[in-house]
């Protein structure tokens, strides 16, 4: 694994998301085959995802072979506003993609366990095996977020989940942070079979946080790494230090 992590400034949040769906086509062309794209929940993926509904982007995008994936859910029904899936769904998925390339984490399962086994089950499939080997990466882009207590994805500080080896998904009981359901995620090794793990952070209220990231504290987010490249995407006003803040 990489260690060293590539952090890019940006001046605004509207900049930071035309650089993300730029990396995201770049990723997509070094790919001439089937392509997979692991998306993120919460906001700051938002304007990313309306930029890939909208020109130039839309027709830049091979829809036909890429695959879209969640890195966690809350787990809430489909349709459910706080679904991750049905967000990016709304903003782009629906849109864009063929039904057939979207690969929502099953929430209609009876319990997170249930949800988790069967998602596993999906990506390796799609994988076409059942162990990950690092010289062939299950995604291209894995898309990443940063939450105020340092979690990414839904893999929270103190988790057993964040030690978890062996599955590729697990169900977690607990979220440390609202919307408080019980949540899905992809592990650490899952979401580190990638060619690059993309960081989005914006805003102000992301900087307390962002600064003890890159003091390299011990945080799910610092925990988070790509077999291939980790990128941290961070606006001024996130940026500990910058004066674009408030
Ligand atoms: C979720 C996310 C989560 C998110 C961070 C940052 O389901 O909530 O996947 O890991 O990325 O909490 O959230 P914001 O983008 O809303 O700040």
């Amino acid at each position: 694994m990489k260690s060293e992590r590539q952090i890019i400034r940006v001046s605004d949040a509207a900049t930071l998301a035309q650089v993300a769906a730029e990396r995201l086509i770049a990723r997509l062309e070094a790919n001439s085959g089937r392509a997979a794209v692991c998306l993120t929940g919460g906001s700051s993926p938002e304007r990313l995802y309306r930029l890939l509904a909208s020109e130039p982007y839309q027709s830049r995008i091979p829809w036909r072979r890429v695959h879209w994936f969640m890195g966690d859910e809350r787990f809430v029904p489909p349709e459910d506003l706080r679904n991750n899936m049905a967000m990016a769904r709304r903003l782009f998925l629906d849109v864009c993609a063929p039904p057939e390339n979207v690969h929502p984490i099953p929430v209609q399962a009876g319990t997170t366990r249930d949800a988790a086994r069967r998602y596993e089950i999906a990506l390796q499939t799609f994988y076409g095996g059942g162990r990950l080997d690092p010289a062939r990466p299950l995604f291209d882009l894995v898309l990443m977020g940063l939450g105020p207590d340092g979690h990414t994805a839904s893999l929270f500080p103190g988790d057993t989940a964040l030690d978890e080896r062996e599955r590729w998904v697990v169900g977690v009981a607990h979220a440390n942070v609202e919307p408080q359901v019980p949540r899905v995620t992809l592990t650490l090794p899952t979401l580190a079979s990638c060619r690059e793990m993309l960081f989005e952070v914006s805003g102000s209220d992301k900087r307390p946080i962002l600064a003890q990231v890159l003091d390299g504290e011990d945080l799910p987010a610092v925990r988070a790494r790509s077999l291939g490249d980790t990128v941290w995407l961070v606006d001024a006003a996130a940026l500990p230090g910058s004066s674009d803040g408030t």
